[in-house]
C-alpha cells in the first residue's frame, strides 16, 4: 500500500499505524495544529480538512484511507503574515469569539466555494451545518461569509 499522502501540495510519508485518525496524523506528525481535533467524534467539525476538494472530519478518517489522496488543511491558506482574503474577512468582522472552530468552519467554507461560487444562505448553512461553535457566533459568522461570496474573496 502506498505510504504517500500529498499535504498541501507536499508529498508526506505516512509511516505509522494506517489506523491512526488523520487528525492525529496531522497534528502529532506533521506538526500542522490548525486543524483542531474537538471531539474525535465526527459531530463538531473542528477537525475539518479538504480530501480531493471535499470538506472531511479527519477525526474519522483513518491516515490508511487518505494515502494516494491530497488533504488540504487551513495551513495552505495563509497564515498570520500573510492571511487568505476569506480569513482576513472573518478576523475583520470578528466572525469567531474564542476560534477554536475556526479552521474547521473555514475548510468548510473552501470546500462549499469550490463547488459553488455563488451559494445563497441556505446553501451557507447546509455547508456548515456540520460545524459547531461552542460560542455559538453563528449569525455574525453567516453574514461574514456572506460578504466573502459577495465580494469574491475566495480566489486571492
Ligand atoms: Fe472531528 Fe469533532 S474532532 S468532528
Amino acid at each position: 500500500m502506498a505510504k504517500r499522502i500529498e499535504v498541501n501540495g507536499e508529498s508526506r510519508t505516512a509511516e505509522v499505524d494506517p489506523a491512526m485518525p488523520l487528525a492525529v496524523f496531522l497534528r502529532d506528525e506533521l506538526e500542522l495544529r490548525g486543524t483542531k481535533i474537538g471531539c474525535g467524534n465526527g459531530e463538531c467539525g473542528a477537525c475539518t480538512v479538504l480530501m480531493d476538494g471535499r470538506a472531511v472530519c479527519s477525526c474519522l478518517v483513518p491516515v490508511g484511507r487518505a494515502r494516494g489522496r491530497c488533504i488540504q488543511t487551513v495551513e495552505s491558506l495563509g497564515d498570520p503574515s500573510d492571511l487568505h482574503p476569506i480569513q482576513r474577512k472573518l478576523v475583520e468582522r470578528g466572525a469567531f469569539q474564542c476560534w477554536f472552530c475556526a479552521s474547521g468552519v473555514i475548510m468548510s467554507v473552501v470546500a462549499l466555494l469550490n463547488e459553488n461560487k455563488n451559494p445563497n444562505n441556505a446553501e451557507i448553512r447546509s455547508a456548515l451545518q456540520g460545524n459547531l461553535c461552542r460560542c455559538s457566533g453563528y449569525v455574525k459568522l453567516l453574514e461574514s461569509v456572506e460578504e466573502i461570496v459577495r465580494e469574491g474573496l475566495y480566489e486571492r
